[in-house]
């Protein structure tokens, strides 16, 4: 099978193509990716090097011509990670995340429908659901409501995927997954974020009270949700995917401190983020029927592994600290 995968050098899509490669000896995938301040060409570095099943392009998903270019006829599939992904810089600047989470979104599902592809999964996230209280899961039926302009971009192009699909058949498969955590993912997400501030022994700012509620699931697990959609998903369907491992924030922070052995001291309450969801939960029995999808590695043992490769790579993380990264960093919590 030949893929064109979007946004193959952010954290997930990285993951999605090492782990794709490692296992199906006879796929071979384009990887499209702009580099934007989160995508970082290194990450792929050595299959760029060693694997000729690999190819990379520098380009925007909101190119035509050039997408129309890549999906020639020797392409089966396309998976759209691409996408801006942080919702604090969505508060900060909305505009970026529908010009690229919506209007490319729809460039790609055009661009593969007019040259017949026939399998197209888009990556969407829990967030389009909005938020939960204390109690309940999002199934696939709960009502989309999303709370941040990151999560409405999403939400965008999930109904332009419904539409595209009941208007003209398009072969298009939705995949939900709740919150990731792994290598490679970009130091200003929760869980990367807090290791880099424990290690310097600087103050890890939790927004509010930090009792929000997420469900992390470890980045490969997702990645094999992908995978499990793009081989076995029901066209115009729709999957939920999450690591069965509700944690509150706090939780997740004590348990970077406790691994790094620093102090709980180090935890600082600011000012919470506009519009924050309560809570997020997943129901994944629709994927765990009709794909067999289990999440794998339970959160202690993914946050171990996490901690370790972040422990083990000081190298990436001194190199994605750009002075863009420092800039958006300083003015977001300086106003915290
Ligand atoms: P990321 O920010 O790490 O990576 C996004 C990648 O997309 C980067 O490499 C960036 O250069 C590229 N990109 C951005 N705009 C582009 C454009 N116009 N054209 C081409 N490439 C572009 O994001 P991530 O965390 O890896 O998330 C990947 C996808 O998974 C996103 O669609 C996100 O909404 C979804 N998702 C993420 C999570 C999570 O916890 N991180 C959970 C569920 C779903
Ligand atoms: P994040 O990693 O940004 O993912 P998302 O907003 O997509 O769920 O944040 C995860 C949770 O951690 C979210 O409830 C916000 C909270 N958070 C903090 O408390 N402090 C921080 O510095 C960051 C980045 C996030």
């Amino acid at each position: 099978m030949k893929l064109l995968v979007t946004g193959g050098c952010g954290f997930i899509g990285s993951n999605f193509i090492r782990l794709m490669l490692a296992k199906h000896p006879d796929w071979s995938i384009v990887n499209l990716d702009l580099l934007t301040y989160a995508g970082n060409r290194l990450n792929l570095a050595d299959l760029e090097e060693n694997e000729s099943r690999y190819t990379f392009v520098q380009g925007d998903i909101r190119d035509r011509e050039l997408v129309l270019d890549l999906l020639d006829s020797s392409v089966d599939a396309v998976v759209n990670f691409a996408a801006e992904s942080h919702v604090d810089r969505s508060i900060n600047d909305p505009s970026p995340f529908v010009d690229t989470n919506v209007g490319g979104a729809q460039n790609m599902m055009e661009c593969a429908r007019q040259r017949r592809i026939g399998r197209f999964v888009h990556v969407s996230t829990d967030e389009v659901y909005g938020t939960l209280g204390r109690d309940g899961k999002f199934t696939e039926r709960t009502p989309l409501a999303p709370n941040s302009p990151y999560s409405a971009s999403k939400a965008g192009a999930d109904l332009m995927a419904r539409a595209y699909f009941e208007t003209y058949g398009f072969p298009v498969v939705v995949t939900r997954c709740s919150n990731n955590y792994g290598p490679y993912q970009f130091p200003e997400k929760l869980i990367p974020l807090m290791f880099l501030n424990a290690c310097a022994d600087k103050p890890l700012p939790v927004y509010g009270n930090g009792m929000n509620v997420r469900d992390w699931i470890y980045v490969d697990d997702h990645c094999t949700g992908v995978e499990l959609a793009l081989t076995k998903g029901l066209e115009g369907d729709v999957y939920n995917f999450g690591g069965d491992a509700e944690k509150t924030n706090l939780e997740v922070v004590k348990t970077v401190l406790a691994q790094l052995g620093k102090p709980e001291s180090l935890i600082s309450f600011v000012k919470d983020r506009p519009g924050h969801d309560l809570r997020y939960a997943m129901d994944f029995s629709h994927a765990r029927r009709e794909l067999g999808f289990a999440p794998s590695l339970d959160f202690t043992h993914g946050m171990q592994r996490t901690i370790q490769w972040y422990q083990d790579n000081p190298e990436w993380l001194k190199k994605v600290q750009s002075g863009e990264y420092r800039t958006f960093m300083t003015s977001w919590y300086e106003e915290r």
